[in-house]
């Protein structure tokens, strides 16, 4: 399946005006993927300037560090398993402590 992927981006030390970027991501069927390997695809093969948080040893819904609004709803990117959802929608979990596009203080 192919997804798209609508991200709420900003970077303060541009002047810091968010703005949405789309990217299409090719899903393998069954292949069981997370909101966080989509950014992972994104970031290695897309676009290298995406922020978000990775934490490698977690990774679980554990650390609770990747936490974002997904469609609207508060989740971990790398607890969310990517469905059918046309499109999907990431934004920090916070405006006021966004430092960079899905990282947040
Ligand atoms: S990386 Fe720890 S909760 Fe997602």
């Amino acid at each position: 399946m192919n997804i798209e992927v609508q991200i709420a981006r900003s970077r303060p030390e541009d002047g810091g005006a968010a703005y949405r970027q789309v990217y299409h991501v090719p899903v393998p069927d069954g292949a069981g993927w997370t909101a966080m390997d989509l950014l992972d695809y994104i970031q290695r093969r897309l676009d290298g300037s995406l922020g978000y948080f990775r934490h490698s040893a977690c990774g679980r819904g554990l650390c609770r560090r990747c936490a974002a609004r997904i469609n609207g709803n508060v989740g971990y990117l790398c607890a969310h398993i990517v469905e059918d959802e046309r499109p999907l929608v990431l934004e920090p979990i916070s405006e006021s402590r966004r430092i960079r596009d899905l990282v947040c203080r």
